[in-house]
């Protein structure tokens, strides 16, 4: 249930006045009096009450049988294996060994690597479970295409073409060596392009090539090899009858800060480079574009030195931002943006910014999509404190509904696996919008006034539709 927001700007009438006050505003004043005491009752008999929920039991948001199933709570017992026997030599060269299980996780020689990066033995997807008939997700595990290649659409969205009735996947392409410029430099892989999948069960993509492609010689290019393409995100413009694709451009150092922009006639390409340029003037790096049911469309991007985040409507046909921008969790430094939209309101989850390595992400609400937007908090449960704590060791990028079940998503995240960037791994969770938000709201006064969005843990899942019910597409 929304509640109303409750602002109490009035001063309170002196306690001297109120024994003046006559017996009628007496028994008025007790029985508001009553009722707020009974809604702070009620309303911290919610909260608590949902916290139980977060860790014994499902709840129960839709009459599908198999959100049950998503919602279940999955527990994962990681610990820190044994200090390594190190050499003298080896320490000097690198004295700290990893003492956390963030730094395990970052150290290319990990023992328990194999628990965030499972080998090829444990890939998935047609080719090697053709029987599978349930289409299980496997997260984190290798997930390969219907030639039985890992998908190569990293920091990527989803688009679901009315036309042709199929689901199409784009994302950065990064199937080459991974390196660093200088010695501090973030870990890199030459732009190859942005890669395309198609798939009618989102299950099953078939690689429709570099749709996006490189510039392989000329240096001056937004798109030479030598830069940054990343967070490649197409909608879909029914008056132009374009893709219009929307991406961070920068050079090596993350300098350039810029927006691209790229068109196409067709979802699969190929997609023609228009131009790259500053929103509003201002530097932008991790963002994303969001289409409305009003098909009016929106850029959101981290700017500021990604002290902020900045939306704004685009033009009619997709190919630039309109004048207008607010600039929303203004201070809080958040990045990698996936918004959703259910039953009017507004949602939005982000990342911090520790750039390749994971951190917790946040769900955020807002009744307009210009703000103002409110934090709900770290959507993550299951998993165990740490995989909470760093979105199961992955990063936000897309949010796609799942059509005919309200109320259910899927959240897509990266795995990033900086020593050898092809090989992150794609996260793919059930989210759900439902029940009472779990922590009190700035300006609310403790009533929530959205309701709670989870992202469940599972180290294996199926789509709700899939298994001979109704089909998703
Ligand atoms: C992250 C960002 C990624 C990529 C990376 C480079 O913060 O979300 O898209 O830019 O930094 O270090």
């Amino acid at each position: 249930m929304r509640m109303v927001k409750n602002k109490h700007n009035k001063k309170q009438p002196a306690t001297s006045s109120l024994l003046r006050c006559s017996p009628v505003s007496l028994v008025l004043l007790s029985t508001v009096v009553g009722c707020v005491f009974m809604i702070h009752l009620t309303m911290s008999y919610t909260r608590n009450s949902s916290v139980d929920l977060e860790v014994s039991s499902p709840r129960l948001l839709t009459h599908h049988p198999i959100v049950h199933e998503l919602e279940r709570v999955e527990e994962e017992n990681i610990h820190m294996p044994p200090p390594r026997k190190r050499s003298q030599r080896a320490i000097k060269r690198k004295p700290k060994t990893p003492t956390t299980l963030i730094e395990e996780f970052l150290d290319e020689n990990s023992q328990i690597r194999h628990l965030f990066f499972p080998d090829t033995k444990t890939a998935f997807g047609p080719t090697k479970n053709p029987n599978d008939t349930l289409h299980n997700f496997l997260p984190g595990k290798i997930w390969l295409d219907t030639e039985g290649n890992p998908i190569q659409a990293h920091g990527g969205g989803i688009l679901f073409d009315e036309r042709s009735k199929l689901y199409y996947w784009y994302g950065e392409y990064k199937d080459g060596p991974t390196y660093q410029t200088h010695k501090k430099g973030p870990a890199r892989v030459d732009i190859i392009g942005v890669g395309c999948y198609s798939s009618n069960d989102l299950w099953t993509w078939k690689n429709e090539g570099v749709v996006l492609a490189a510039e392989e010689t000329d240096e001056t290019h937004d798109l030479h090899k030598s830069n940054v393409l990343e967070r490649p995100k197409v909608i879909y413009n029914s008056q132009t009858k374009k893709y219009v694709m929307w991406m961070h451009v920068d050079d090596a150092n993350y300098t350039k800060a810029s927006v691209g922009v790229a068109t196409s006639d067709e979802p699969t390409g190929p997609f023609e480079y228009l131009y790259s340029k500053s929103p509003h003037g201002f530097d932008s790096r991790d963002m994303t574009v969001f289409k409305d049911d009003d098909d009016t469309a929106y850029l959101v991007y981290s700017s500021e030195d990604n002290s902020v985040l900045h939306i704004g409507p685009l033009t009619g046909d997709y190919l630039d931002v309109k004048p207008v921008m607010k600039r929303i969790m203004v201070g809080q430094h958040r990045e990698a943006p996936a918004i959703f939209k259910h039953q009017k309101t507004y949602y939005m989850i982000t990342s911090g910014c520790t750039g390749w390595a994971p951190n917790e992400a946040l769900a955020h609400a807002a009744e307009s999509v210009m703000g103002p937007w409110e934090t709900l908090g770290n959507p993550c449960v299951g998993g165990n404190k740490v995989f909470r704590s760093t979105t199961f060791f992955a990063q936000s990028t897309f949010v796609l509904p799942l059509p005919g079940v309200p109320g259910a998503f899927v959240f897509m995240a990266d795995r990033w696996n900086p020593a050898e960037l092809r090989d992150s791994r794609y996260l793919w969770l059930p989210l759900i919008v439902g029940g009472p938000a779990d922590r009190p709201l700035e300006f609310s006064f403790g009533f929530p006034m959205w309701s709670r969005v989870s992202v469940y843990w599972h180290r294996q899942w199926r789509l709700p539709s899939a298994g001979g019910e109704k089909k998703i597409a």
